[in-house]
C-alpha cells in the first residue's frame, strides 16, 4: 500500500508549471526585452496559490506530515521541520512576486520567479527520494489505511477532479503560448 503515490503526481504537475515560468522568465529577460512573464505571473501565482499551496499542501503538511510527526515512524531523522522551512521560504518568494506584478518590476519578478523555480525542484527531489520512502518503510498499514480515508475526503472536499482538469488546461495554453513566442 502507498501512501505518497497521489502527491508524486502532484509534484510532477508542479514541475511542468515550474519549468514553464522558467522558461517565460527566460524569454521576458531576453533582448529585446519583453514582458510576458508579467503577463503570465497571475496564472502562475494563482497555480501556485490554489494547486500546490491549498490543494497540495492540504495534503502534505495537513496530514502525511501529522503521521509522519507520530513517534517511531521516522526512526534516523525527521526532515519535516526542514520540509516546513522550505515551503515558508517558498510562500515568502510568491509573496515577493506578487509585489512585484503591482508594481510591474519585470527584473524581481523573474528573478523571484527562478528562485521559487529552483527551490521548488530541490524541495520535490528531496520530498520524492528522502522523505516520501522514509514514510512508505515507517508508516504502519493502519495508519496508511487511515491516511487514505484522510486523503480521499480532502480530495473530494477541494473537488479533485475539477482542480485538476483546470489547470492541466491551463498548463497546456501556457505551453502553446510559449511555443508561439519561441516561433
Ligand atoms: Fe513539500
Ligand atoms: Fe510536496
Amino acid at each position: 500500500m502507498l501512501v505518497t503515490e497521489n502527491l508524486m503526481k502532484e509534484h510532477q504537475l508542479i514541475l511542468k508549471y515550474v519549468d514553464l515560468m522558467e522558461r517565460y522568465a527566460a524569454f521576458t529577460l531576453k533582448p529585446p526585452e519583453m514582458p510576458v512573464l508579467l503577463e503570465k505571473a497571475v496564472c502562475f501565482i494563482e497555480f501556485i496559490h490554489e494547486f500546490a499551496d491549498h490543494f497540495h499542501h492540504a495534503k502534505e503538511e495537513d496530514i502525511l506530515f501529522r503521521y509522519l510527526g507520530v513517534p517511531c515512524v521516522l526512526t534516523h531523522c525527521n526532515p519535516v521541520p526542514q520540509m516546513l522551512m522550505e515551503h515558508d521560504k517558498a510562500r515568502g518568494y510568491v509573496q515577493n512576486m506578487e509585489r512585484a506584478v503591482q508594481e510591474k518590476a519585470l527584473t524581481a519578478l523573474a528573478d523571484n520567479a527562478g528562485q521559487y523555480a529552483r527551490l521548488l525542484t530541490e524541495h520535490i527531489y528531496k520530498e520524492d527520494n528522502i522523505l516520501y520512502p522514509m514514510g512508505e518503510a515507517g508508516l504502519s498499514d493502519g495508519a496508511k489505511t487511515a491516511l487514505l480515508k484522510e486523503y480521499a475526503q480532502t480530495d473530494e472536499r477541494l473537488d479533485s477532479r475539477a482542480i485538476w482538469a483546470k489547470y492541466e488546461a491551463l498548463c497546456a495554453e501556457l505551453e502553446l503560448g510559449l511555443d508561439a513566442l519561441v516561433g
